[in-house]
């Protein structure tokens, strides 16, 4: 620790003379696709608001646009000035970068766009050709969140796992590392950070078992220039870093056999000014801690905050949000970094609001916690203990412990996810597009590790019943909002209530204004101060991506890219590429392109009846296959074959497979339709398997046909 702080106190002196002297690039006149970020044009990004160099803006991650063109006075007035369509559809979750007259966007299926800024011209695309059989080990669908930009060159990851640097210019491949063992289902939907000319880029794969880590690649050549993991590995090898002795003793039981999780599949960020990259690191595997690391412990350093120094890859400090979590309460969502002013005095600080409802501000520097309060209504715990930072739980809440199923707030998908919140250095407030949600937890019956899907150790049909009891909280998804939060004063400003459920990310510029999508196919401005809907355009999708702001010509404009997996209600297509009508949408003032409205048909079958065939199994049939389907399929399909707002797969109430037993196993055991995201389960589903879910799902339809039937003649 001394010796950390010597070294510090060296460097201060140094840090505080380059910000003195802000590098002069206000005038950056670089040819078109130069892609020329540097070292110095993005930690002066504040002197060049006209570009967004980065996807959360800048190295501080606080999607904070200086442009003030577009503010609360005028943005009434609007419009759009160019759109492009996707060629891709499923969750369009990229936040645009724009630098040196270029647009760069990564889509479903890890595609990136290159458009001229100006007029949407499409300069380049490129296609990394991922195996759509490779959509079967995506958790969360094949998404990705953009690209990095470094001197020339446009980096992002692939589901399959690679990371690719192209030529900004021509987006011809430059070099391709495969950044993970393909054998194993880990998959790549995050930004890559550049620290130094130090490419940085986590995976995703705890629903499934791997162990997690970040690699850093040098961003000239693809050398492998360190590797960082964040879980201990089979502790009768050399760990590969010291500390992962020391959290070893954390975790009980085999937990390395499936990967013990901790995957980095989103969040990171660098402070230049504490010189740390933090990591923010997921949950464990399996969920369930009873499972993963039988009789307990903290099981470091999952659900944790981890700070190390990007040039070695070596542990500083960490905070863990959640010990021993068993919820799926990741702490990989985005982190902001921001110069606080306390009463007491201005500290540097880093931001999170993970999965588990609370809001924590740490110092950025020591990992010091400064608070950590609810910014929605959990019930997991009851509070944070300031004195020993940990949380203090609702003993109900671990349903592995107790051996009861129990209902926890929120569920796996948390008060808050990967969408990106913003901070305005106007207003001071962090926006945060919050879910409030929970869900029944129940330890799996009868648990055997599953080689090709997830390993939740959970029982997604389990507790169901605890929603019949008096008391019990509404199912599932309760309301969504964006919150304005006081990250000094700890607490809730206002907030906007969605009329449509979800999450969409956000934007804060020195207009006044936050710039946020939502789900009912909107995309709208509101006042930064009060939370006042201003404006808003219809985006014809679900809109889940965060916008970027950007001047061309002397004019702001505002991108953003729709497109979330399925359409909104009442929605019909027009981009004749894309079922759910993907999009990049850019506006500016007066702007008068619009939308096209006639519907281009391709194949919109329109509202499909539901034509089930008669139940003839048994009641133990669709019982056994109502196990299954909770264990194999409902993470695609939805909770009790009801796709919700997150599910890829389609409602198989109404699938014309039901009647046809021999199509039905097709595509379920032998994967005729893995090329389209749809898995074979041979090797996985017990004989007869296919048949008992064909069953509970024939009986889920004919109980929707009579309830429609009985509302139709009310
Ligand atoms: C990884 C996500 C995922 C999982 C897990 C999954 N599915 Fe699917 N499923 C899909 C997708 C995506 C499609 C749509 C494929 C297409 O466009 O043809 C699909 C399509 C289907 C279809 C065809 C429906 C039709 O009418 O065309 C059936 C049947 C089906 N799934 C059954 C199942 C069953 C049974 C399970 C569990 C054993 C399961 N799926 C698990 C993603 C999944």
């Amino acid at each position: 620790m001394r010796a950390h702080l010597l070294s510090l106190a060296l460097a201060l002196p140094i840090l505080a003379a380059s910000c003195t002297e802000p590098p002069q690039v206000a005038a950056v006149a670089n040819p078109v696709g130069a892609a020329a970020v540097t070292q110095e044009r993005l930690l002066a990004a504040a002197s060049e608001p006209g570009s967004w160099l980065a996807a959360g803006g800048d190295f501080e991650e606080q999607r904070f646009s200086r442009l003030d063109q577009i503010d609360a006075s005028n943005v009434a007035r609007l419009g759009l000035a160019w759109f492009a369509d996707i060629d891709t559809e499923r969750g369009q979750e990229a936040t645009p970068v724009v630098v040196d007259g270029v647009l760069y966007l990564t889509t479903a299926w890890s595609m990136v766009k290159a458009y001229n800024i100006a007029d949407g011209t499409l300069l380049w695309a490129y296609d990394p050709a991922v195996d759509r059989a490779k959509g079967a080990d995506a958790c969360c669908d094949v998404v990705n969140r953009g690209v990095a930009v470094w001197e020339g060159k446009v980096y992002f990851g692939t589901i399959d796992g690679r990371l690719i640097a192209l030529d900004g210019k021509t987006g011809e491949v430059v070099w391709q590392q495969q950044t993970v063992d393909a054998s194993m289902p880990y998959t790549i939907t995050g930004v890559p950070r550049i620290i130094r000319g130090k490419v940085v880029i986590g995976n995703g794969g705890a629903e499934y078992r791997v162990r997690g880590y970040v690699t850093a690649y040098d961003a000239a050549t693809g050398d492998q220039l360190w590797r960082y993991f964040t879980v201990p590995g089979d502790p009768s090898l050399p760990f590969e870093q010291p500390e992962l002795a020391e959290a070893a003793k954390t975790w009980k039981g085999e937990w390395w056999k499936l990967g013990g999780g901790g995957t980095v599949w989103d969040g990171m960020a660098w402070d230049e000014k504490s010189g740390l990259l933090y990591l923010g690191v997921g949950n464990g595997t399996p969920w369930n801690q009873g499972l993963r690391s039988p009789g307990g412990g903290d099981n470091l350093f999952l659900s944790s905050i981890v700070a190390i120094d990007p040039e070695t890859g070596s542990y500083k400090w960490h905070y863990q949000t959640t010990p021993g979590e068993t919820w799926d309460y990741t702490a990989t969502q985005p982190m902001i970094i921001a110069d606080l002013t306390y009463p007491s005095g201005p500290r540097r600080v880093v931001m999170q609001a993970p999965k588990n409802g609370f809001f924590y501000v740490l110092d950025a520097a020591t990992g010091e916690l400064l608070s950590a309060e609810k910014f929605a209504p959990l019930t997991w715990a009851t509070h944070v203990d300031m004195a020993t930072g940990r949380p203090v739980e609702v003993a109900e809440a671990r349903y592995e412990v107790t051996g009861k199923p129990a209902i926890v707030a929120p569920g796996a998908l948390g008060m808050h996810n990967w969408h990106p919140m913003a901070f305005s250095r106007d207003t001071g407030y962090v926006y945060i597009p919050v879910t409030v949600n929970n869900a029944p937890y129940a330890a799996a019956k009868n648990f055997v590790p599953n080689m090709t899907g997830w390993n939740t150790g959970t029982d997604f049909a389990g507790g169901a019943d605890l929603y019949k009891q008096p008391g019990a909280p509404p199912r599932g998804n309760v309301e969504s909002y964006i919150l304005a939060w006081d990250p000094v004063a700890a607490k809730e400003v206002w907030r906007i209530p969605n009329e449509v459920y979800g999450a969409s990310g956000l934007l804060a510029t020195a207009g006044n204004l936050i710039f946020s999508g939502n789900h009912k196919g909107e995309f709208v401005a509101y006042r930064a101060d009060t939370g006042e809907k201003l404006w808003s355009a219809p985006t014809q999708a679900r809109v889940v991506a965060a916008p970027s702001t950007y001047m061309v010509n002397g004019e702001q404009h505002v991108a953003i890219l729709v497109g979330a997996r399925g359409l909104p209600t009442d929605q019909i297509r027009t981009n004749p590429a894309s079922a759910n009508n993907s999009r990049l949408l850019v506006f500016k003032i007066d702007g008068d392109k619009t939308l096209p409205a006639t519907l281009q048909v391709r194949n919109n079958a329109g509202p499909v009846k539901i034509d089930p065939p008669l139940l003839t199994a048994s009641n133990e049939t669709v019982a056994s296959g109502e196990q299954a389907f909770a264990t194999h399929c409902a993470m695609c399909h939805g909770v009790n074959s009801v796709p919700g707002a997150g599910s890829i797969g389609p409602d198989l109430r109404y699938s014309a497979l039901l009647s046809f037993r021999g199509q039905w196993n097709e595509a379920v055991l032998e994967g005729n339709r893995a090329q389209r995201g749809m898995p074979g389960f041979a090797n996985i589903l017990r004989d007869g398997e296919s048949e008992a879910i064909l069953a509970y799902v024939i009986k889920r339809a004919n109980d929707e046909k009579a309830a429609q039937e009985a509302a139709a003649t009310q």
